[in-house]
């Protein structure tokens, strides 16, 4: 869906669309295809990609804030579409931060021996749950889903050991009503539309941001002239490049997506990763800092190396 198709459904243009936030388009989920189907497509693809089949993998974590019944968890469903009998399968939810909370759950698994292959999915179908008459939130948001495949492997503990290095995960639940969707099973028992307060969330988001990946570097020793890659969530452009600026990092190191995918929350982050992957930008061995920051608020940093 194009930012011009946005005639004659809110009062709204390309060129404000384009210059606030940096979309010029999203997909929307035909009829009837839901957030199980996005996510087994980049499921399959993931692990096609990596050499894997669904008997390799011990466990499914899916992130997500449009999940297809209330339960059970649509990670269950796709754990069956995959044909997986053994392990286990459950969803996170953090918002436009849950790849990021995913990551890092699937980090713990993997550090503490619980798992050893572990298929982390971010999917959403945003345009189910958007107010189509708030032209301030139903141009940003699109739907979309990514996987990637997190396997064990023996490093010697420094920064130059390949995978997840550092995680940093934070929420604060006093900010609940600058972004939140105004339905649920337990208050309203409807699904509700999104409401987001954008010039709060934006004040807040480069803070957030900068703070987590300030604490990524100094775990880790790294900084941001070590990074091959940044790949932020992808809400607005405008977002990102003020959070590069504050911290240093090179325009060119910055991975944008946001022009063709807008903001489509948990899934946003792998689906860059995919587009980087694909196009040849990513290479083995690259250091990738991923951040996200959304509802809740939730925010978060995962320093890898890929
Ligand atoms: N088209 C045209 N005009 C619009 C539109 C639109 N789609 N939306 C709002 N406007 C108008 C407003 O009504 C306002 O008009 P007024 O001055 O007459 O009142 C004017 O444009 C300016 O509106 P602002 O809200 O001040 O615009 P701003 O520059 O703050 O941009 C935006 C709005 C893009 C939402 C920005 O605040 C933003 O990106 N915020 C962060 C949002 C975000 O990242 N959310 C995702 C977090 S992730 C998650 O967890 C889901």
């Amino acid at each position: 869906m194009k930012n011009a198709d946005f005639e004659g459904v809110v009062d709204t243009s390309d060129e404000w669309i384009v210059q606030r936030t940096g979309i010029r388009q999203r997909h929307i989920a035909s009829e009837g295809e839901t957030t199980a189907d996005l996510a087994e497509k980049a499921a399959r693809a993931a692990m096609k990609d990596a050499g894997v089949t669904a008997s390799d993998l011990d466990l499914i974590i899916l992130a997500t804030s449009t999940p297809n019944y209330t339960f059970p968890a649509t990670a269950v469903e796709v754990q069956h579409r995959l044909g997986m009998k053994h392990g286990a399968a459950f969803d996170t939810q953090a918002v436009c931060s849950g790849f990021v909370f995913a990551l890092t759950t699937a980090d713990q698994f993997i550090r503490t021996g619980q798992a050893r292959r572990i298929l982390v999915i971010g999917a959403e179908t945003f345009s189910r749950i958007l107010d189509w008459t708030d032209r301030t939130t139903c141009v940003l948001f699109g739907d979309g889903a990514g996987a990637v495949i997190v396997e064990a492997s023996e490093g010697v503990g420094s920064s130059d050991d390949r995978g997840v290095l550092t995680c940093h995960l934070r929420s604060d639940g006093a900010h609940r009503e600058k972004l939140y969707v105004d339905g649920g099973p337990s208050t309203t028992q409807t699904v509700g539309c999104l409401r987001m307060e954008g010039k709060e969330v934006f004040r807040h988001a480069v803070g957030m941001i900068t703070d987590v990946i300030e604490d990524a570097y100094a775990a880790t020793g790294l900084g941001s002239d070590d990074l091959d890659w940044f790949v932020p969530h992808q809400a607005n452009k405008r977002i990102i490049d003020a959070s590069a600026k504050k911290l240093g990092i090179a325009p060119e190191k910055v991975v944008i997506t946001v022009d063709i995918h807008g903001n489509t929350s948990a899934a946003s982050i792998p689906l860059a990763l995919a587009v980087a992957s694909k196009d040849g930008r990513l290479k083995p061995g690259d250091l990738v800092l991923l951040e996200a920051m959304g509802g809740g608020f939730t925010w978060g940093s995962v320093l890898l190396r890929w």
